[in-house]
């Protein structure tokens, strides 16, 4: 099956282009494998090859697009073929058959010379065991692309203490990577991936060997840095929840095959077949609904040299208790709630930026991104919204509490109608009479029907 890409949350290039196109590529492994591509096999499976040819079937059929900024997850079980799919993006392994354009260049037609200068200067990579030097230390480690692409010793030290710095081992430059934990040395190879500056990083399970604590931490990581650098990202994962949590978009793979291409949202709440609901199941809606579904236009904002009066008239046409102090850039400093703007007024308080002690610097935005999962107990510990602040600390919204409980109402009732209606057209679907299926048919319409009236009769999960 081919999915189509329907669902972009980034960017195209200027000139409508995906940044990665992959086209209809196969990778089969073994003796005469272009074989497997005759029209004749159109309709078999992994399996069939293995068994009647003795090929094994890396990847069949696979297309998807990738657009420049975006962060695109591959998922799957392991053996569905997500390190063959990234090795094959860049020819590390030669695909049997296919496209792949990258950047407006076809990789597929690249002479060696071009492909490696292409690799070079375009794509870093970051691997699942690190694959550090041990008789080098972490700033030359670190700074190794750098040296392969011939850049200058202090432009090359310069440019790699910056990168340490920003993955949090600013100091440890001079240890040797035995001496750096597992999370520390995955924080020296991504620093190595950084440092060369390339458009696209692409990431082979990069976490999966590092414990559950360290592993969000470098998954948070990852995120921030995202927001300052906007690389087009290919990840590879077999963690649902990483998938979920990091991806603009997810491919999962089943088989070499790609099951479903779509947003977090998509994948849990719409799953094109039972292969992909079955894995999806258990996700709870809390992990994929983000502040950036439910936020509004911030109903009131002060400045920090206006004064109370003005703050008081702000909250009082805003129908809320509070308004959110901003600079004059629009970038939130923190939160004045209508009891301290009456209290200030008493105390004859002129401007906001000589009585800090009225507003709360304490009270704490969240990034668009973050999860329901943390926003619900935030909104439970406070009578406030929250306000939601971007990568530069601008206000872009607000987030109040009923709109939370709303959300999730709204997208349970969604996703059981979607149910409803899936197991309905299956049910039809058997129902129709097809001559050549006989039982199995009459089979498949009473599961469909067992499974409608389940739909049909549970409670939306919460
Ligand atoms: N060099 C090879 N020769 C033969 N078969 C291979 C080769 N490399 C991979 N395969 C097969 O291709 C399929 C996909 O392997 P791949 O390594 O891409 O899986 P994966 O999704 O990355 O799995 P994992 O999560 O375990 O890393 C598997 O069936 C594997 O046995
Ligand atoms: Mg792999």
């Amino acid at each position: 099956m081919v999915a189509t890409d329907n669902n972009s949350s980034a960017a195209l290039d200027t000139d409508g282009q995906s940044y990665i196109r992959v086209d209809s590529v196969w990778k089969v492994f073994g003796r005469n494998p272009e074989r497997v591509l005759e029209p004749q096999y159109s309709e078999q499976d992994k399996s069939f090859f293995q068994s009647e040819f003795g090929n094994v079937i890396g990847l069949q059929d696979v297309s998807f697009q990738v657009n420049r900024g975006e962060t695109f997850v591959i998922m799957g079980l392991s053996g569905s073929g997500k390190s063959t799919m990234v090795r094959c993006l860049i020819r590390l392994i030669e695909p049997t058959a296919g496209e792949i354009v990258i950047a407006g260049e076809d990789i597929t037609k690249m002479s060696d010379k071009e492909l490696i200068e292409f690799r070079r200067s375009k794509i870093a990579m970051v691997f699942q065991h690190y694959g550090l030097m041990p008789h080098r230390n972490v700033l030359d480690n670190a700074g190794w692309g750098l040296e392969v692409q011939g850049v200058k010793k202090p432009e090359r030290e310069a440019r790699t203490r910056e990168v340490l710095e920003l993955v949090g081992l600013g100091g440890w430059e001079a240890s040797y990577p035995r001496q750096l934990s597992g999370g520390m040395q995955q924080r020296v190879g991504l620093a190595r991936a950084l440092a060369v500056d390339t458009d696209i990083l692409l990431m082979d399970e990069p976490f999966s060997g590092l414990d559950p604590l360290i592993r969000r931490q470098m998954q948070d990581e990852l995120l921030r840095l995202q927001t300052e650098l906007h690389k087009t990202i290919v990840f590879i994962t077999h963690d649902l929840n990483e998938a979920l949590k990091l991806g603009d978009r997810i491919a999962i793979m089943h088989d070499g095959k790609v099951a479903q291409i779509g947003s977090p949202e998509d994948i849990v709440l719409r799953p094109e077949d039972e292969y992909v609901g079955d894995f999806t199941q258990d996700v709870r809606l809390e992990t994929i609904l983000s502040a950036s579904k439910v936020m509004v236009t911030p109903k009131a904002t002060v400045m920090g040299h206006q004064g109370p009066r003005a703050a008081l008239h702000t909250i009082g046409d805003s129908d809320g208790d509070a308004a959110w102090v901003v600079d004059r850039g629009q970038r939130y400093i923190g939160m004045l709630s209508i009891a301290n703007a009456e209290r200030a007024l008493r105390a004859g308080v002129k401007r906001f930026d000589e009585a800090w002690e009225y507003v709360d610097r304490e009270y704490e935005a969240v990034a668009p991104t973050t999860s329901f999962d943390e926003l619900i107990p935030m909104a439970m510990g406070s009578d406030f919204p929250i306000p939601v602040t971007d990568a530069e600390n601008m206000l872009v919204g607000e987030v109040h509490r009923s709109a939370l409980a709303e959300a999730l109402a709204e997208t349970s009732a969604a996703e059981a109608d979607y149910a409803a209606n899936a197991a309905e057209n299956a049910a039809l679907a058997a129902a129709q009479p097809v001559a050549d299926q006989g039982h199995s048919q009459l089979e498949s319409a009473a599961e469909a029907e067992v499974e409608l009236s389940r739909a049909r009769m549970q409670p939306p999960p919460v």
